[in-house]
């Protein structure tokens, strides 16, 4: 092992489900003591992808190595009890028959003693060390879920594989425990390849997101990164609401009722998609008629009348019917803004908040 070997990486992984390419030339590198997110809607081959790594399914093509040692390609394969990873699913499933000790113990090789020091080491970090002998079902849900992580990293795996560890917890108890087990899992250095189809999980646990669509890899980075350069207007809508404005380009130029937008290196002629989120749209007030005037930041307003408005709690959203084309374009404001469905209000769109796509 080199310093420069990443502690997995994964190399134009291939599988096929009856004719169908469901991971499609998938190549993933992660880090020592990183949370990679693999990120897509339902569907998109992120289970496959982990199982393959994990060892329970076996690629068509492509290989697999740890810290620079190769554990599987298509010939050569190291079983997956031997593979050093631990694994983390939706349904998590304690031994029911084995007290919480044993169950995290599971793993463990080594004299009784040191099996013992691990076991309770492991459950004082997740703060259920007095349920050491109890049974599984004498636990919440989301204590239930903090035995299985310490079940998970007691053997101290060079990667933790988690799929969708935290689908089955409700709501409410959710953002505490991935806090907690990003923790953890920080504390203990591991080397993370977690499975979410939800954006804000990603957001919320990642070092690094590779986003995923139809068995391939369309971008990966940090989340700042992902959610402020998308690739495509699909990566800008997977993780909000988008509103859409189309045009097509003169001398690097697209006209909209928002003003002239820069489009660099389009040709001539050429359809593109004006892509921005809703938070990004400012409401100004009609004065008689007219709007605010045009600066270089917002461009020029267009009007549009209140269709509908909500209160979202820490936003509200409101939906104008724009004047320029009939349609609908959504505008969240912090806080409360209730403004009254039939209202005439101008908008501008934040110039260094558009993404530019052709169409
Ligand atoms: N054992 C299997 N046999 C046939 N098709 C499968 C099998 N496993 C997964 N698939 C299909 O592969 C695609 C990707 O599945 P999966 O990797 O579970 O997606 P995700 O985890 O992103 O929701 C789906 O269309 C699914 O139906
Ligand atoms: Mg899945």
């Amino acid at each position: 092992m080199t310093k420069a070997d990443p502690r997995l990486e994964i190399r134009n992984l291939v599988k096929t489900f009856a004719g169908k390419r469901v991971v499609d030339d998938v190549s993933l590198t992660i880090e020592p003591g990183h949370v990679t997110c693999l990120l897509g809607p339902s569907g998109c081959g992120k289970s496959t992808t982990l199982r393959m790594i994990a060892g329970v399914d076996m690629q068509d093509t492509g290989t697999i190595q740890m810290d620079g040692r190769l554990i599987c390609d298509t010939v050569f394969r190291i079983p997956p009890e031997r593979r050093s990873i631990g694994l983390m699913f939706q349904d998590f499933a304690l031994f029911p028959h084995l007290s919480v000790g044993d169950n995290v113990g599971f793993g463990l090789k080594g004299a009784k003693a040191d099996r013992r020091r691990r076991v309770e080491e492991m459950l004082d970090r997740v703060g259920l060390l007095h349920y050491v002998d109890e049974f599984p079902h004498q636990l919440s849900g989301g204590e239930q879920q903090r035995v299985a992580l310490a079940r998970a990293l007691a053997p101290q795996p060079r990667v933790m594989l988690m799929d969708e560890p935290f689908s089955g917890l409700d709501n409410r108890l959710r953002d505490g425990i991935r806090d907690d087990t990003l923790a953890l899992l920080k504390e203990e250095g591991a080397s993370v390849l977690l499975v979410t189809h939800e954006p804000e999980e990603a957001m919320r646990m990642a070092d690094e997101i590779a986003l995923m669509r139809k068995g391939k890899i369309v971008q990966r980075g940090a989340p700042y990164n992902i959610y402020n350069a998308p690739v495509d207007k699909a990566a800008v809508a997977f993780f909000s609401d988008i509103n859409v404005l189309r045009g097509t380009v003169r001398g690097a130029l697209t006209s909209t009722p928002f003003g002239q937008f820069l489009a660099p290196g389009v040709p001539d002629g050429k359809a593109v998609e004006i892509v921005f989120r809703p938070q990004h749209v400012s409401i100004d007030f009609d004065r008689d008629g007219r709007g605010p005037n045009p600066t270089a930041i917002a461009g020029a307003p267009a009007r549009g009348v209140v269709e509908r408005a909500r209160f979202l709690g820490s936003e509200s959203l409101i939906d104008f019917r724009m004047d320029y084309d009939g349609e609908i374009l959504k505008a969240t404001v912090p806080n409360v803004f209730l403004p009254k469905p039939g209202t005439p209000l101008w908008l501008t769109v934040r110039r260094d908040k558009c993404f530019v796509f052709p169409a």
